[in-house]
């Protein structure tokens, strides 16, 4: 291992960021962007391409935005496949896409319902990692991130769905991390607390003081502050952190009383 100080650059590496249009998402692809990555936003909004434009212009790199679902795994070996040409292979995903509307108690949740939310937030995260790796094991070096969610460990009254396919991303994320360490390919997670972004709209206003309340710093996250730590985690700083599950909450799973 060199004695040699590492700056804090992603010049000349291309980020794969899944829900990258809005939300979480846009700042993680915004901030990589600004720490020097070249950037693909692929989400099933038709407003993708606005939101790799506004990066571009912001930060002068280059960005692309490509329309699709992560269920969709023909549109996902597309999408890799127009990135590698047009800026280069993907030695950076970001599993953020999810959905988070599937809200109600067990008893009343149809199979159908559940079954969405591994479909779209687990099966998602598994396939572009799939179809990532191959280009990250040629180059012998990546860096897959996963965003879970708080719910993935404290589990989530009325989404159990979301917060199952949550738990089932830390198990992908262990079992990545065993497979390629020797390739220079790591893989972590990310466990968001409650952060002020789209996901957490659905929460009614009371309820959200109630749960700041509960917060060590009495505020919800910043989507920033989520994208701050991915862009650690994407960074060749972060070399020896792998299978890792980081929460990004200011503590408030430990808040007891
Ligand atoms: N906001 C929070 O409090 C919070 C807390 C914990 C975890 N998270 C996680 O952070 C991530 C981002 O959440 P957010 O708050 O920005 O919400 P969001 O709804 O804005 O983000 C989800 C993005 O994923 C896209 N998407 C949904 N299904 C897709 C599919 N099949 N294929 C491609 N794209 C798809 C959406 O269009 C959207 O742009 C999610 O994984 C969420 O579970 C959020």
């Amino acid at each position: 291992m060199s004695s040699r100080l590492l700056p804090f650059s992603h010049a000349g590496k291309v980020a794969f960021i899944t829900g990258g249009a809005r939300g979480i998402g846009f700042e993680i692809a915004r901030v990589l962007a600004f720490d020097g990555a070249d950037v693909v936003l692929f989400d099933l909004l038709d407003t993708v391409g606005d939101s790799a434009a506004a990066i571009a212009r912001e930060h002068g790199a280059k960005t692309l935005g490509i329309q699709g679902s992560v269920t969709d795994e023909a549109a996902v070996v597309r999408a890799m496949a127009e990135a590698a040409e047009k800026l280069g292979y993907v030695s950076i995903l970001v599993n953020n896409a999810a959905i988070t509307t599937n809200v109600d108690r067990v008893v009343n949740m149809s199979v159908d319902r559940f079954r969405r939310d591994v479909e779209i937030n687990l099966i998602g995260a598994f396939t572009c990692a799939k179809h990532v790796l191959p280009g990250m094991l040629a180059a012998e070096w990546g860096r897959i991130i996963n965003i879970s969610s708080g719910a993935a460990e404290l589990g989530s009254f009325g989404q159990s769905g979301y917060s199952a396919s949550k738990s089932g991303m830390l198990g992908l994320t262990r079992s990545l991390a065993l497979e390629y360490a020797r390739k220079q390919i790591t893989c972590n997670a990310v466990m968001p607390g409650l952060i002020d972004a789209p996901a957490a709209d659905a929460i009614r206003g009371d309820m959200r003081e109630r749960i700041a309340a509960l917060i060590p710093s009495r505020r919800l996250g910043t989507p920033q502050e989520v994208a701050y730590t991915v862009s650690f985690l994407a960074s060749e700083r972060a070399s020896y952190v792998n299978g890792e599950s980081i929460f990004v909450s200011s503590g408030q799973e430990l808040f007891v009383f």
